[in-house]
């Protein structure tokens, strides 16, 4: 009856959600004879795609269908779809994509290739690593796998591992600008209008358990255990903000679990907006911000970090705490994203500044936060945050991030300013929780806090 471009691994699937480490990796016998889908013939089922093949998936209308199939038309329109070569982690295909090929450089019509500062900005204290009793998750692009079909999960070094744009991911959405949000904000219809056909729709609310300092700033660090809990919606993230009201502009990156994303297991992300996450008023129904690369913003330079891919570690309770370092810096005209697993950091792309459009974060952030985010659709219960449990129960139990600082200056290297953080609570207190500690008093840690709680039916 519908058919989609993904085939749907359910068994394997299960089991490596399961497993304490997850290696995504299953017997090829356990994938049947689904079939792998090549991205030449993935773009000529995007083509010939009909709205009456997806009546059973939520976009709203045949209009809604068409800006979709468009959109990644579009996106895809400079891709040289011979050199492509593909390979499927989890639920999701990576695309190796030439760099100069990638929809943001094409479409914000960049001169080249920017370079990144030869070095990040360090931590306050000339310290080694102060991850704790904690391991670097690495890029499972970085670790030799193969796929089911024997693909190898990593991407050549003139390429990007871009995640595949497919009409399945963007009709779990209404429409392409819920598929561009946060997390679609619903309800704000009268039921009346929205039919007996009406589906679950998101809750308007989003709750955060974080922590905050309004300070002009460069962009920040923090170091982010990585958690795999349930729910709709389920984040640990950095956020750099600048302006207010509807000229909001952010640039934010952590992990997440979004399972209509559609992400089962918690993935890597970034997230931009300059209008406010196009919020109620705020609403210009135009392309705005969006996830990782599902959109023109961010020009990824590195082969070895997947964003929207999974992790093929996560933190355990009383085990294991796998985590990453992320640090947003502008230099030069560029949001750059550093990453670092086990080995040293590594740019792995920015964002131009000219995609702000002359607003605030064009020039630099007021403000950072770092925490946990969740939300939840209408009828189903909050999130697990962080680890599912409260920041009381502390190491091995509950997430946190530490190493927590802010870049002072426009710079090549440099030092950060540790973070001196004030916390705040959204949810009920039965929800989630935080534990902020700032320098001098978090020893090896910096600043840090923990974070998170089990959600529930109430939460605010
Ligand atoms: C790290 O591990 C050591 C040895 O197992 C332990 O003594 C120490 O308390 C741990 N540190 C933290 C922050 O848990
Ligand atoms: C439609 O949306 C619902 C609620 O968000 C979701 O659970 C479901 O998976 C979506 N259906 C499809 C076919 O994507
Ligand atoms: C970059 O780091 C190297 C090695 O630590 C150092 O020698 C060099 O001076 C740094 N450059 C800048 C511009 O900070």
């Amino acid at each position: 009856m519908m058919s989609f471009g993904i085939p749907i691994f359910v068994g394997w699937l299960a089991v490596a959600t399961q497993s304490v480490r997850a290696t995504y990796l299953p017997e090829r016998s356990e994938t049947g004879d689904k079939s792998f889908v090549p991205f030449q013939e993935f773009l000529k089922q995007v083509k010939s795609a009909s709205y009456s093949q997806y009546m059973d998936a939520n976009v709203s209308s045949q209009a809604d269908f068409t800006d979709m199939q468009k959109h990644i038309s579009r996106m895809y329109d400079g891709v040289t779809a011979t050199k492509v070569t593909s390979f499927l982690l989890g639920n999701e295909y990576g695309d190796c994509i030439y760099i100069k090929e990638q929809p943001s450089f094409r479409h914000l019509k960049l001169s080249g290739i920017s370079d990144p500062p030869s070095n990040l900005t360090l931590f306050p204290k000339s310290k080694g690593s102060i991850s704790g009793n904690s391991s670097y998750a690495d890029s499972p692009l970085k670790l030799g796998l193969k796929d089911p079909f024997g693909n190898p999960i990593s991407c050549p070094s003139s390429t990007i591992p871009m995640a595949r744009l497919t009409l399945e991911k963007l009709t779990r959405f209404k429409t392409l600008s819920d598929f561009f949000a946060k997390a679609p904000r619903g309800v704000e219809k009268p039921q009346e209008v929205k039919g007996p056909d009406f589906k679950p729709d998101w809750e308007p609310t989003h709750l955060h358990a974080y922590a905050e300092q309004n300070v002009a700033n460069f962009g920040g660090n923090s170091w982010l255990d990585l958690w795999n809990p349930k729910g709709d919606f389920s984040l640990s993230q950095q956020w750099y903000v600048g302006g207010s009201g509807c000229d909001t502009q952010t640039v934010e990156g952590g992990w997440l679990v979004y399972p209509d994303g559609p992400h089962d297991d918690a993935t890597l992300f970034i997230y931009w907006t300059k209008h406010y996450y196009n919020i109620g008023s705020c609403d210009t129904k135009k392309n705005v911000g969006c996830y990782n690369l599902d959109c023109d913003g961010f020009v990824q330079i590195n082969h070895n970090w997947f964003l929207g891919g999974p992790w093929d570690h996560y933190s355990t309770t009383d085990g294991q705490q796998w985590g990453f370092e992320m640090q947003w810096k502008l230099y030069a005209g560029n949001w750059w994203l550093f990453l670092k697993g086990p080995g040293s950091y590594e740019a792995v792309g920015y964002y131009p500044t000219s995609i702000y459009d002359g607003g605030q974060m064009s020039k630099q952030a007021e403000l950072i936060q770092y925490g946990g985010e969740v939300t939840r659709k209408v009828g189903d219960v909050w999130p697990q945050m962080g680890s599912g449990d409260f920041a009381e129960k502390g190491w091995q139990r509950a997430a946190y991030q530490n190493t927590i600082f802010w870049i002072p200056r426009d710079e090549n290297g440099g030092y950060g300013e540790w973070a001196r953080l004030a916390s705040h609570d959204e949810g009920l207190p039965s929800c989630f929780t935080i534990d902020l500690v700032n320098y001098p008093n978090g020893g090896d840690w910096g600043t840090y806090f923990y974070f998170g709680g089990p959600g529930g039916n109430t939460c605010n």
